[in-house]
């Protein structure tokens, strides 16, 4: 089993160490700066014999060593800056990410592939259109990650263990995400059965801001440890056929109501990729407040294209 990270940078690097981790797959590494994904490749290779990896890494630029890679993460692109949204990033990041996808395209045509770059859910589309194949081999890593945080937030001000904890945050990776409070429950309770309507907007706005504080306390660059954490969830499930629920960036073709853009929604992730999007029966106002998040994905797919 083989796979591809393209970008050696945090989340790169990061991913690759959880991959090698786990023992699951042989890693390609692949970054425009060839030196640093030949370092990374090589750094991590050194701690094989003392972290007991029995697979292969390769740091390269070359994207011909990409060929037969079962999976392919996109990490490539620019990270934010304090003070910047992910939208901030769309121009920089469509640029690279189609450049990405075109080699991917000419060298592992048949790859699963996993988009991180932000913003998330406008370079999934992106690579979906770039890449020409079927929606269920193109998806985004994040509705996973912001589930996430906002099950660590809980975790940590209820001080229950994340295990007791079922939640899901849908929509977009941005302000607008959506964090499915009709379905959260706390050792088996309805939300609002554990903690004041007050407490619960607090939480949720803390997740919707969680990427950009660790952005504005790191001062350079952005998180990686949760990111990378969210995306071996993601390869696990596709390795494993694992027919995992995972709420992830899909490609939409009515499902909602929507189409015509990648929004985070529940999908069954399996050997090929989507095995199904589901559709919950969500109260109104979440239904509103996923429309509301995929309008503002198309928008920025509009500046994105209109910026070509
Ligand atoms: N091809 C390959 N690699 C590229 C290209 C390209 N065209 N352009 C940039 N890169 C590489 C950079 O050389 C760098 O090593 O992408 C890497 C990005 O690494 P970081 O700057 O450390 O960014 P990181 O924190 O890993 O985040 C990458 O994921 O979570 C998102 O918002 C984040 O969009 C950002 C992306």
């Amino acid at each position: 089993m083989k796979i591809s990270i393209i970008g050696a940078g945090n989340v790169g690097s990061a991913l690759a160490e959880r991959v090698l981790t786990a023992n699951i797959a042989d890693i390609v590494l692949v970054d425009i700066a060839e030196d640093i994904a030949k370092a990374k490749a090589m750094d991590l290779t050194d701690a094989s014999s003392l972290a007991g990896y029995s697979k292969r890494i390769t740091g390269t630029g070359n994207y011909k060593k990409t060929e037969g890679s079962r999976v392919v993460f996109v990490t490539a692109g620019f990270p934010r800056k304090p003070g910047m949204s992910r939208d901030d990033l769309i121009a920089k990041n469509a640029h690279i990410v189609k450049a990405v996808v075109k080699n991917i395209k000419t060298y592992a045509p048949e790859a699963i592939l996993v988009l991180v770059t932000n913003p998330l859910d406008v370079m999934t589309f992106i690579a979906y259109k770039e890449f020409g194949c079927e929606r269920k081999r193109i998806l985004g890593m994040a509705g996973n990650l912001d589930t996430a945080r906002f099950t660590a937030l809980l975790s940590s001000e209820l001080n229950i263990p994340h295990e007791k904890i079922e939640t899901f945050v849908l929509g977009s990776h941005g302000d607008t995400m959506v964090p499915i409070l009709s379905k959260t429950r706390v050792d088996k309770k309805p939300l609002k059965d554990v903690l004041g309507k007050e407490a619960i907007e607090g939480l949720v706005e803390k997740t919707k801001k969680r990427g950009a504080e660790v952005v504005r306390l790191l001062k350079s660059g952005s998180a990686y440890f949760s990111p990378s954490a969210a995306c071996l969830e993601i390869l696990k499930a596709v390795i494993g056929d694992e027919k995992k629920v995972i709420p992830c960036s899909c490609v939409l073709e009515g499902e909602y109501g929507l189409k015509g853009c990648a929004i985070g929604v529940p999908a069954i992730i399996g050997k090929n990729g989507i095995h199904e999007v589901l559709q919950w029966d969500l109260p109104e106002d979440e239904k509103r407040a996923l429309k509301n998040s995929a309008k503002a994905v198309k928008d920025a797919i509009n500046t994105s294209s209109n910026q070509k």
